[in-house]
């Protein structure tokens, strides 16, 4: 039951609308190489951890940090953060989530059906410009979302995993044939998989930026659902006889076969048209598979079907995010569940509003900057502090955690009893302990140092 809940958790909007539009905006094919690294290196061996510590606790994020220290504020803190990420992403999570659905809705009714490519931009931007119809497809998601953890999310749920998971797959499958047989096959690969490495440390103007590099790592935290205890929540539902790291490579090779599936069946359609594959930023998966569903035989049922599943992928991760917020009230702090729910989804769903209306109503508002001096709007922005800065930090203390803090007793008889291999077990423990740590330090140090300019004063040259 694991896998399932934590493929649920991991596969969703990061794995088919962020991933794609990502290795679109920084290069294709060094950008994917290097997410490909970094959840190998990173990735992994934080799932690993964060599995370790949920089993060994059968807690929440909070309690267990806490149990396992003996209560060490420190660490406990570090729990807290968990909770905070889980409040800022699910508040823009919901936002996308409920772009997906609108979707669903438009593909039933075929209004985009025969559409030409400027007109299909234009539906897109329509709907972002609409304040009221953010708003109330957020507030369908979220309420969507909280209906299911209030039942409880061990409950039913992984039934309906188990079924729609596979037809998600089978459908991206269908989508890659069609795309690599009437889209520009040659064009869309070359692009995601021939690295260009000058990529990976510029910009569009050919200037340094790490931003490429801290953006796949960033990435790796987030498609996977690590930093924040997700993953501890979901690793206590794991039972005694599993082996955590064949559980691990299994989650982390689905989540990362439907990222590259997805991006397969967008990027032939985008070189078919001629679009710009850097251009398109958070409308790509709106804005592409929509001319694949007009040309191709019964589109709108394939395309009325794709935007359900993905809408019931976001679904399931949004459960895991609400889950660690919910689970640290009802179980420190003894609140009931329907009570810790309503509660605390209302707030996040107002703070998401904020998100909602950061394409129309708040337009000109922006949080950062990004490193081309351009404000960012509001959706954008939260998304990166919490995929920049507030994931990665949680997930380097996860891995000192593990592979330092907690006794060795623990992580042996976590990692090694039953079928575990002692190879992947040394290898986990010396990255773990000192390859993450180090690697996620420096990211959150470039991230830092984007407002100093140090490092691009040593490799700009300026
Ligand atoms: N992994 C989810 C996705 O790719 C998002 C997520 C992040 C879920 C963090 C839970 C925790 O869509």
């Amino acid at each position: 039951m694991f896998i399932l809940a934590a493929a649920g958790s991991a596969i969703g909007l990061g794995n088919i609308w962020k991933f794609p539009y990502m290795a679109g905006k920084y290069g294709g094919g060094a950008f994917v190489l290097m997410y490909l690294a970094c959840i190998g290196v990173i990735g992994l061996p934080i799932l690993v951890a964060e599995i370790l510590i949920g089993r060994d606790a059968r807690k929440n994020p909070v309690g267990a940090f806490s149990v396992i220290s003996r209560g060490n504020r420190f660490w406990t803190a570090v729990g807290f953060l968990g909770v905070a990420s889980g409040f800022v992403i699910l508040s823009y999570y919901s936002v996308v989530g409920g772009w997906t659905v609108d979707y669903f809705t438009k593909s039933a009714a075929g209004s985009y059906l025969e559409a030409n490519p400027g007109r299909i931009n234009e539906i897109f931007n329509q709907m972002l410009a609409n304040p009221w119809e953010q708003a109330v497809w957020h507030t369908v998601f979220m309420a969507a979302t909280m209906g299911i953890v209030i039942f409880g999310v061990k409950e039913g749920l992984e039934r309906w995993i188990e079924v729609l998971m596979p037809l998600l797959l089978v459908l991206l499958g269908v989508l890659v044939v069609y795309g690599l047989v009437a889209g520009d096959a040659a064009g869309g690969l070359g692009y995601l998989f021939i690295p260009d490495w000058s990529k990976l440390v510029t910009n569009a103007a050919g200037e340094y930026t790490p931003r490429p590099m801290l953006e796949a790592m960033g990435h790796a935290f987030f498609t996977l659902s690590l930093g924040m205890g997700a993953m501890i929540t979901y690793g206590s539902y794991l039972g005694d006889h599993e082996s955590i790291p064949a559980s691990a490579v299994m989650v982390a090779l689905l989540d990362t076969a439907i990222a590259l599936l997805a991006s397969i069946a967008i990027f032939t359609i985008v070189f078919q048209y001629g679009l710009d594959p850097t251009a398109a930023g958070p409308g790509l998966v709106f804005q592409v598979l929509p001319l694949a569903f007009s040309q191709m035989p019964g589109g709108r049922f394939i395309g009325t079907a794709f935007f359900l599943l993905l809408s019931f992928a976001a679904l399931t991760s949004a459960i895991s995010l609400l889950e660690v917020v919910v689970a640290h009230f009802i179980d420190d702090r003894k609140w009931a569940r329907r009570t810790a729910t309503v509660i605390m989804g209302t707030v996040i769903w107002v703070l998401g509003l904020f998100s909602a209306f950061s394409y129309n109503l708040l337009e000109n508002v922006t949080l950062l900057e990004d490193k081309e001096g351009q404000g960012m709007p509001i959706l954008d922005s939260v998304d990166l502090i919490a995929t920049n800065y507030m994931l990665p930090i949680g997930g380097f203390f996860i891995a000192l955690f593990a592979g330092w803090f907690i006794k060795q007793q623990v992580r042996d008889r976590q990692l090694l009893d039953g079928s575990g291999s002692r190879a992947f077990y040394r290898a986990w423990l010396f990255v773990t302990r000192y390859f993450t740590p180090v690697a996620v330090g420096l990211l959150i140090l470039f991230m830092i140092d984007k407002h100093l300019g140090i490092a691009e004063w040593v490799f700009g040259g300026k």
